[in-house]
C-alpha cells in the first residue's frame, strides 16, 4: 500500500509527476508522457497556469465553443461556452437563432445585493446585546474604512449590517447579517475581509463595553464568511411571441407545441425529480459561460439551487405561460459574477471570452448568462416534448463514439453522412463502423 507523503507541495513539478506516476498508476512512463503532452510550450504561459492553483502537474483542457446569434436587448452576441458535453452548444445556438427572428431575449437585473455573515455566540441578556449593537454599528463600519475606500469611490460598499437573533434555532447563536454592493467584482475577497474586520471589532468592543457583565463581554466569534445564497442578486431573462409564430416544429401545431412547453415547465414546478434535471439543463448553459468568463461556477450552482428551493420545495428556475395568444418563457436566477479581479485579466482565454462578449459589466454578464441558461432550457424542453432528446444528442455524440472506436477521418465523414439518414444509438454506430471497416 502507498504510504502517505510529507511535503508533497515542496517537491518540484517534475518530482510531483514522478511520484504520482510511480505510486498511483500502472504505467509510469506513459503517465508522465500524457501529463507532459498538455504542458504549454510557452513557459511563461505555463507558469501562469501553474500558479493559479497548488500542486499543479499539468493543464486540463475543456473545449471552448461559440454559440452565435444571441439577440439580447436588441444587441447581437456570440457567446463563448467552455463545456465537455456534446449538443449543449448546438442546442444553445439553435435556440438563439429561433428567438433572433422573434424579438430576441429581453433581460433585467432585479438586484445586485451580496450577502455575508459573522456567526457568533453570546450567552447574556439579549436587550443588552441589542443596545451594544446600536453602539458598535458605526464602529464596525469605520473599522473597515481602509478596505471599503476604493469600492466606495466607485459607488459600492457596505449596504447594511443587521443583528439577527437565531437563538430559537440554536442556543446562544446570533449573527451580523451584512449586505454589500460589489459592482463589477464578484466581491468574495472584499466581503470576507470586511466580515473578518467586523468580527474583530465586535469582539474587541464587547470587551470594553461597560454595561456588559464579565461573562457577556466574551462574545465568541464562530466564523465570518460570505453567503452564496443571494436571493436579492437576481437577473430575469425572457422570450415571448405570439403562439402562431412558434412555427418550425414538424408534425405538431404551434398551439400544441406551446401547450406542451408550458405543461413540461409546470411538471418541473411541481415534481422535484424532474425539476432537478430541468435545472441541470439550465446550468449546462450557465456553467459553460460562467467557466469561459473565469467566474466561480460552484458559487453560481450553489446559489441557483438554493434559490430553486426558496419557497420550501425544490422547483423549476424557468417559467412558461400562454396568455392572450402570447407564449412567454422566462427565468429568474441569482448570480454572483465578476468582470474585474479574479482570473478575468489573468487567464488569456477568459480575457478573450470577455472581449468577445464586448467587455460586459458584471450586470451585463448576469444578463448574458441568464439568457444562455434560458436558451439551453428552451432547447432541451423543446426536444423533450417533440422528438425526444436522444435523436439530436446521439447525432452530436456520434463523433465521440467514432473517436473511441478509432475511426479514421474518412470513416468519420462517411458515418456522419450515414447517420443523417439513420437513427444513431451506441450499438448502431458500432455496427455501422464494423461493417464499414470490414468492407474496406
Ligand atoms: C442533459 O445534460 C440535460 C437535459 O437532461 C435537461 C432536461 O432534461 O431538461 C436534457
Amino acid at each position: 500500500m502507498t504510504k502517505p507523503i510529507e511535503g508533497f507541495s515542496k517537491l518540484t513539478k517534475e518530482d510531483k509527476i514522478n511520484w504520482i506516476a510511480q505510486h498511483y498508476t500502472q504505467h509510469p512512463k506513459e503517465t508522465i508522457a500524457v501529463l507532459k503532452q498538455y504542458w504549454n510550450e510557452d513557459d511563461k504561459l505555463q507558469n501562469l497556469h501553474d500558479e493559479f492553483i497548488e500542486n499543479t502537474i499539468t493543464n486540463f483542457y475543456l473545449p471552448l465553443g461559440i454559440a452565435p446569434n444571441f439577440l439580447i436587448n436588441n444587441k447581437l452576441y456570440a457567446i463563448p461556452m467552455a463545456i465537455e458535453e456534446s449538443s449543449v452548444v448546438a442546442a444553445a445556438s439553435k435556440a438563439a437563432k429561433f428567438w433572433q427572428t422573434r424579438g430576441g431575449f429581453k433581460t433585467t437585473v432585479l438586484g445586485t445585493e451580496k450577502v455575508g455573515q459573522v456567526h457568533f455566540m453570546y450567552q447574556g441578556d439579549i436587550e443588552k446585546l441589542t443596545k451594544f449593537f446600536k453602539h458598535v454599528r458605526p464602529r464596525l463600519i469605520s473599522s473597515v474604512a481602509p478596505i471599503v475606500k476604493n469600492m466606495e469611490k466607485r459607488g459600492g460598499g457596505i449596504k447594511n449590517i443587521e443583528l439577527r437573533d437565531k437563538t430559537s434555532e440554536l442556543d446562544n447563536y446570533f449573527q451580523l447579517h451584512c449586505t454589500f454592493e460589489t459592482l463589477d467584482a464578484m466581491g468574495a475577497n472584499f466581503i470576507n475581509s470586511c466580515l473578518e474586520g467586523f468580527a474583530q471589532c465586535l469582539k474587541e468592543e464587547a470587551q470594553q463595553y461597560g454595561p456588559f457583565s464579565d461573562g457577556e463581554k466574551d462574545i465568541e466569534i464562530v466564523m465570518s464568511i460570505l453567503s452564496n445564497y443571494i436571493p436579492n442578486c437576481v437577473v430575469r431573462a425572457e422570450v415571448s411571441c405570439p403562439v402562431s409564430d412558434l412555427k418550425g416544429h414538424h408534425g405538431i401545431t404551434t398551439e400544441d407545441f406551446a401547450k406542451k412547453m408550458v405543461r413540461a415547465v409546470n411538471i418541473a414546478k411541481v415534481e422535484p425529480y424532474r425539476a432537478v434535471t430541468h435545472n441541470k439543463g439550465i446550468m449546462n448553459g450557465i456553467d459553460a459561460v460562467v467557466l469561459a468568463t473565469g467566474n466561480d461556477f460552484r458559487a453560481v450552482e450553489a446559489g441557483a439551487h438554493a434559490y430553486a428551493s426558496k419557497d420550501g420545495r425544490y422547483t423549476s428556475l424557468t417559467h412558461a405561460s400562454i396568455e392572450n395568444g402570447i407564449f412567454r418563457f422566462w427565468i429568474e436566477i441569482p448570480m454572483a459574477l465578476g468582470t474585474v479581479g479574479g482570473l478575468t485579466r489573468l487567464h488569456p482565454l477568459v480575457k478573450l471570452a470577455l472581449e468577445i462578449l464586448q467587455n460586459p459589466s458584471a450586470k451585463e454578464l448576469m444578463q448574458i448568462i441568464a439568457v444562455a441558461g434560458l436558451a439551453q432550457n428552451f432547447g432541451a424542453v423543446r426536444s423533450l416534448v417533440t422528438t425526444g432528446i436522444q435523436q439530436g444528442h446521439m447525432k452530436m455524440h456520434l463523433l465521440n463514439i467514432l473517436n473511441q472506436l478509432g475511426a479514421t477521418e474518412d470513416e468519420k465523414l462517411s458515418l456522419v453522412d450515414y447517420f443523417k439518414r439513420h437513427t444513431a444509438s451506441h450499438s448502431a454506430v458500432v455496427e455501422a463502423f464494423e461493417e464499414l471497416r470490414n468492407k474496406r
